[in-house]
């Protein structure tokens, strides 16, 4: 391989920080995989408008055609969100031999079955490690790192901007409204903040990590969901006063017979760690039988930290490329439809 060309679907918050980490981190980029990567061509919707990123030759489309039906891309990196076109195009690369790298949630957790599915077929690898906790390694560590473990729970704060108005709505007393606003600015929130208020958003997180951490499927429909749209000034000053902290907390628990996957606004001591997860923070409590608890903590939302777990997906593509080997990769499980886990 002597050069990697990239073909990207979206240049927002995330889109603009891959540019811009695979353009400033290029010797980095060089050394991990021994070769060129550039950025060849990028969908977006509207061609016209001004951007605040240098693009260094790359052309901008708004024919998708262009990036997915292009022989020289190897790799597409779908950043621009939304589910059915999305599933659409990701189909459409991946059976033109091109690996994907994605930060959707939303897609992967609807059909994540099966896109990879799909992309073992054909050979190529689906990663989508920012799609969970942005900036922090949480998948490969649930699929590599803690691999030879029996996962029994995961608990957390898996919404950055969430956790970004609680913490300034109860230490600076602002209003929810400002704060949201200032959390959308900040390139936290979707597109459409009801799914990051109304705690979608990491109830498809948390189903992400219930179908990786427990190898069985979890259907978004079996995940009870509670956000934080409802939770006023006062409530968070009551919870104070009397030594609590509130916290948007998904939580993925599995016993012998049962498992159990919600997201609510829950109440935690002050001295517990999670109560000092500040702003678009997340941070995830992994419970094995052998390891015992581990924590995970980092920025959840944002550009350059979600960018930096897209573009490490993308080493790890070319990484798999160099050695012949992807579709096999241990960071995709092999998931069948509505299945059991494999260790039941
Ligand atoms: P933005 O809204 O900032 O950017 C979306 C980009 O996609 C824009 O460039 C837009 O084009 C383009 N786009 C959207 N729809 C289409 C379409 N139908 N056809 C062509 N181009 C389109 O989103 P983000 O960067 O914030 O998020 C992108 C993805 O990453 C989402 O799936 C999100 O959930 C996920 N994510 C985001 C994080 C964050 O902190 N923001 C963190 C982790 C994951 P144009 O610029 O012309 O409008
Ligand atoms: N809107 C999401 C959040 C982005 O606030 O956590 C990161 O997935």
């Amino acid at each position: 391989v002597e050069k990697i060309s990239v073909g990207l679907l979206g240049l927002g918050t995330v889109g603009s920080g891959v540019v811009q980490i695979i353009d400033q981190h290029q010797d980095k980029l060089m050394h991990q995989v021994g070769c060129e990567v550039k950025v060849r061509k990028i969908l977006v919707s509207d061609i016209h408008k001004k951007r605040d990123v240098y693009l260094n030759g790359t052309r901008l489309t708004n024919d998708p055609s262009e990036v997915l039906n292009d022989p020289e891309i190897d790799v597409v990196i779908e950043v621009m969100g939304g589910v059915e076109t999305t599933r659409e195009y990701i189909l459409q690369a991946l059976r033109n031999k091109k690996h994907v790298v994605t930060a959707n949630k939303d897609l992967m957790a609807l059909y994540g079955s099966e896109l990879l599915q799909t992309a073992v077929e054909n050979q190529c690898d689906l990663f989508y490690e920012a799609s969970v906790a942005g900036g922090i390694p949480i998948l490969r560590s649930l699929v590599e790192g803690l691999a030879s473990d029996r996962i029994t729970k995961m608990m957390g704060i898996v919404n950055g901007t969430t956790n970004y108005i609680l913490t300034k709505m109860s230490q600076e007393g602002r209003n929810y409204e400002e704060v949201l606003q200032e959390a959308k600015d900040l390139g936290y929130a979707e597109a459409d903040p009801t799914s990051d208020v109304e705690g979608l958003d990491a109830a498809r997180k948390i189903a992400i990590l219930g179908t990786l951490g427990f190898s069985m499927h979890i259907d978004l429909d079996d995940v009870s969901v509670e956000g934080i749209s409802h939770v006023s000034k006062e409530d968070l000053e009551y919870g104070d006063q009397l030594g609590y902290t509130m916290k948007l907390i998904g939580l993925a628990n599995r016993t012998d017979d049962k498992v159990e996957i919600s997201v609510q606004p829950t109440l935690v001591t002050h001295s517990h760690p999670l109560a000092a997860v500040h702003n678009e923070f997340n941070a995830v409590y992994v419970y094995g039988a052998a390891v015992g608890e581990t924590m995970f903590y980092g920025p959840g939302a944002g550009k350059l930290p979600t960018a930096t777990a897209v573009v490490s997906d993308l080493v790890e593509v070319v990484k798999n490329m160099r050695l012949g080997v992807n579709g096999n990769s241990a960071v995709i499980p092999q998931f069948e439809k509505n299945l059991k886990s494999p260790e039941e």
